[in-house]
């Protein structure tokens, strides 16, 4: 069996799917669900795309152990320096540099030759090298690239020192039985002084389907992302991947250090600080992946699993939700189940999780792991308060036009408003857009119940728009309404706080 290595890209190219950016803790919630998955490499951010990039990518490195720590730069010293401060304390570390070289990307974006960018890409791979023994170079868009200036351009960097070549399929161009054949060559090629890697992406929904033959072909490292998010129709997806070496490591004679337990936990914190949902019918995560509707396949599964089940849920983490606590359960016991669902927190955010837990235990008699991971994630995506929800409340009806009383703190003062709308939520919303004098605009609204039930607590995420910035707010509560107001204003919290540090 060949290890095949999983290098997860969720907090850089999953980042660049639109509204999906993570604040620093966010980023750190997700990186220590990466290690418990057992990922080889977590690239954790473009650290010369901006300051909070680096910070996210610094205190990852320093934080965060048990992966490889890699940070992506473009092919110049500048960034690569950057790169290098980022990740120089994590006790495993990788400098991630890349450069195109298609003729449509040298012709029409750099403007060079492509002497030129294979003269720069051995320059800056020999850089890296200088600074970090672990490097990878990426020849952007290398599906559509020549094929015989990519094997020089292969072939050159691995010279200058590169330990894996990442062979990137940048807009998601390529076919399986292609990419195998290109794959091959390479190997071919190459031999074993370097380890070929793959980085597909979704445009026609084959990047799964092309690392797998990628890996067939002698690919050592699949680039991919929980829940396959990322740029446009995203990356290949993490979880696809890992379950389809486990279920026929027969046929790929491969496998990889991936916990399969811990998928699903993965998949659900990546949703929930992304905002970005996952469709039900999706592979391996999606919430009708292991539902069985057909009565002949019921029949069938109740008979014998393996009728109509490839995978047990359980491979993936799935449990039937367990009853953890209620009302009468205290700190400790609170703390320790915290900790058993993998969050760590600082003591106060600990205390401000168990101050929510009780008030929810208050109003709902059960409370299950999901209820607690919500509770949690609202804490480690919380800002600074400039606006904080006091009551509300509101009336609607068949009969009766929708009407919101809201009372936010702001500042010192407490504000109230009245407003009618085309809904309840819509009737809030209006409400404290009126008391802050806010002008973002409302993306997107989503609402979910986090457990069965009538009295489940419902989860809303919004995305709101402003100035061209794009944030999400994030809140859960019994009532769906006082969620919503929730959600809304964590968002307004969000988008003050970055004028604030603007
Ligand atoms: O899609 C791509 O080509 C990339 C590179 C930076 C590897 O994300
Ligand atoms: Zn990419």
């Amino acid at each position: 069996m060949r290890k095949i290595k999983i290098f997860d890209t969720t907090l850089r190219d999953g980042e660049q799917s639109p509204g999906a950016s993570m604040n620093v803790d966010e980023k750190i919630q997700v990186a220590k669900q990466l290690v418990k998955l057992g990922v080889d490499i977590i690239e954790a951010g473009f650290p010369i795309a901006s300051p909070g990039d680096f910070d996210a990518v610094k205190k990852i490195a320093n934080e965060i152990g048990g992966s490889t720590i890699a940070g992506l730069a473009r092919a110049r010293e500048e960034d690569i320096t950057r790169a290098w401060n980022a990740i120089k304390d994590a006790s495993l570390k990788r400098i991630h540099t890349f450069h195109s070289t298609s003729d449509i990307h040298l012709k029409y974006q750099y403007r060079i030759s492509r002497d030129e960018a294979l003269k720069r890409s051995v320059e800056m791979v020999k850089f890296a090298r200088s600074l970090v023994e672990d490097v990878e170079f990426s020849p952007m868009d290398a599906t559509r690239t020549d094929i015989q200036y990519l094997l020089e351009v292969v072939s050159a960097v691995i010279e200058a020192g590169a330990g894996t070549v990442n062979i990137p399929d940048t807009v998601g161009y390529t076919t399986p039985s292609e990419f195998g054949d290109l794959i091959r060559i390479i190997k071919d090629r190459i031999g074993s002084s370097a380890v070929i890697s793959v980085h597909c992406h979704d445009d026609l929904g084959l990047s799964v389907a092309n690392s797998l033959a990628a890996v067939l072909n002698g690919a050592g490292q699949v680039e991919c992302t929980i829940n396959g998010i990322g740029e446009r129709a995203g990356n290949c997806s993490m979880e696809e991947v890992a379950m389809a070496l486990k279920t026929r490591r027969e046929f790929y004679r491969a496998d990889t250090n991936i916990k399969s337990k811990e998928i699903i936990r993965a998949s659900r914190l990546v949703t929930r600080i992304t905002g970005i949902p996952v469709q039900p019918n999706k592979a391996i995560v999606g919430a009708n992946a292991f539902a069985h509707e057909s009565g002949i396949h019921q029949d069938g599964l109740l008979k014998e699993k393996m009728t109509y089940e490839i995978m047990r849920p359980e491979d993936v983490g799935l449990q039937k939700t367990e009853l953890v606590l209620g009302k009468h359960s205290g700190r400790h016991a609170f703390k320790t189940r915290l900790k058993e669902l993998g969050y760590e927190l600082g003591p106060n955010d600990i205390e401000a999780a168990f101050v929510k837990f009780k008030n929810l235990a208050d109003q709902k008699k059960y409370i299950f792991d999901e209820d607690i991971e919500a509770l949690v994630t609202e804490e480690v995506s919380k800002v600074h308060e400039y606006y904080r929800l006091i009551d509300m409340s509101i009336s609607s009806g068949m009969k009766q036009e929708p009407m919101a009383i809201v009372t936010v703190q702001v500042g010192s003062k407490s504000l109230d408003m009245m407003k009618y709308g085309d809904g309840p939520v819509d009737a809030t919303y209006k409400a404290i857009a009126a008391i802050t004098g806010t002008k973002s605009t409302l993306q997107k609204y989503d609402v979910k119940g986090i457990t069965g039930g009538t009295d489940a607590l419902g989860e809303v995420i919004v995305t709101l728009e402003e100035s061209g910035k794009t944030v999400r707010g994030h809140g859960s509560d019994t009532d769906v309404i006082v969620a919503s107001a929730k959600a809304y204003l964590n968002a307004l919290n969000k988008l003050a706080s970055r004028k604030h540090k603007a």
